[in-house]
């Protein structure tokens, strides 16, 4: 027995009752995996390892059940976990700074005699740090489901899946262990209250161990990313299956055909110099692509998805939510805008684009790569 640690030793060390370890034990969580001659509980060092992983879950904020999925997941051992582990309380040590800075903010405006607003007071929080620094992505970029039923349908029978590049996590699917990998903290922050877990990392050097998911995901992100291939590639070790959305750039076609590039906003081929072509992407990955047609109505608001909608690109919140327009400069902008704006009052647009009225969803170079 000399290896094994009693329930009450295990309990005194954890900083848990023992009745939480009864409770653990009960509902399958965590079962020693021996007793006493005297038939109390006996925790062996795989035991242990494996509570230490079901409490700091917890500490993070996970449901008992998720923490199952989690610990059980034959997949992920335990360098895995404690990576995914320290990427997530990295996660929340930034977020625990920023919510004393803002709180030293208010101590110092209330010391000076200075209110601060309702908005102010809950810039803190998740949900609204966003509005200080711009509302524009979750005003208009959300899940397209037509989109969503393509990429969900990709992962095949997944259960772990690793989401690169994730934002607010517009696609990531609901029935799955998801874990979100965003460099951004302003994204980060801006992710709804429950979603997926998310790691503070950079697709170019993923924290996780070779395949250690079932299937990495990537959508509307790879061509933000300052090495595309290199990112691809990780995915690729990470995970079994790699799904990624993203843009034929090599093909002019789409450019030209797409009214908005060919008439209006021609520096749009300037910032796909250098891109990797279609073919590198599905290379890295050794895959295949798929063309994915936009639907007429679609409702994320990326860069070609109000092509049958040209009113709305003249809304600076749809301008404001696609990076595009801001790599592009304010001058090409506002070109870009100022013509689009007459064009439309004067017909011109409707006139030249007659053809489109009639389609429900266009090829616009949209791509799903498949390994
Ligand atoms: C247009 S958003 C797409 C977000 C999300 N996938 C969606 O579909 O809504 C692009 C995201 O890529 C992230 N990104 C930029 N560089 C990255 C990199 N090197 N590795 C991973 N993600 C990156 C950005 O921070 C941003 O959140």
């Amino acid at each position: 027995m000399e290896e094994h640690l009693t329930v009450g030793r295990v309990a005194e060390l954890a900083g848990v009752t023992v009745r939480t370890l009864h409770h653990y034990d009960d509902i399958g969580l965590l079962q020693p995996s021996a007793r006493t001659v005297a038939g109390y509980r006996a925790y062996s060092a795989d035991d242990v390892e494996r509570l230490r992983e079901v409490l700091a879950y917890r500490r993070l904020g996970f449901g008992l059940r998720e923490i199952a999925d989690l610990v059980d997941d034959p997949a992920t051992d335990a360098v895995a976990h404690l990576r995914r582990l320290r990427g997530l309380l990295l996660e929340q040590r930034d977020h625990a700074a920023a919510m004393v800075t803002a709180i030293d903010r208010e101590l110092q405006a209330r010391a000076m005699g200075i209110r601060t607003t309702p908005e102010e007071q809950l810039k803190m929080f998740g949900a609204q740090l966003y509005d200080a620094i711009g509302s524009a992505y979750p005003a208009t970029r959300r899940t397209e489901p037509r989109i969503a039923a393509r990429i969900w349908d990709a992962l095949g029978d997944a259960r772990t899946v690793l989401n690169v590049g994730a934002g607010t996590g517009s696609y990531e699917p609901p029935d799955r262990d998801v874990t979100a990998v965003e460099p951004s903290a302003v994204m980060r922050a801006q992710r709804p209250a429950g979603a997926a877990p998310c790691v503070a990392a950079a697709a170019e050097s993923l924290p996780f161990e070779d395949q250690s998911f079932d299937a990495a995901m990537a959508v509307s992100t790879v061509h933000h990313w300052p090495d595309p291939v290199a990112g691809l590639r990780e995915m690729k070790r990470v995970a079994r299956r790699v799904v990624v959305f993203t843009y034929d750039a090599d093909n002019t076609g789409w450019r030209e055909r797409f009214w908005l590039t060919r008439d209006y906003l021609p520096e749009f081929a300037g910032l796909l110099v250098g891109w990797p072509s279609l073919a590198d992407l599905t290379r890295a990955i050794g895959g295949r692509a798929e063309p994915v047609p936009i639907p007429w109505d679609c409702a994320d608001g990326f860069f070609e998805a109000h092509w049958r909608r040209p009113e709305a690109y003249l809304d600076e919140h749809v301008r404001r939510a696609v990076s595009v327009w801001t790599r592009v400069g304010p001058q090409a902008e506002q070109r870009a805008v100022g013509k689009l704006r007459g064009d439309l009052s004067s017909g011109r647009w409707a006139e030249r684009n007659r053809d489109l009225t009639g389609l429900d969803a266009a090829e616009l170079g949209l791509r799903l790569l498949i390994a």
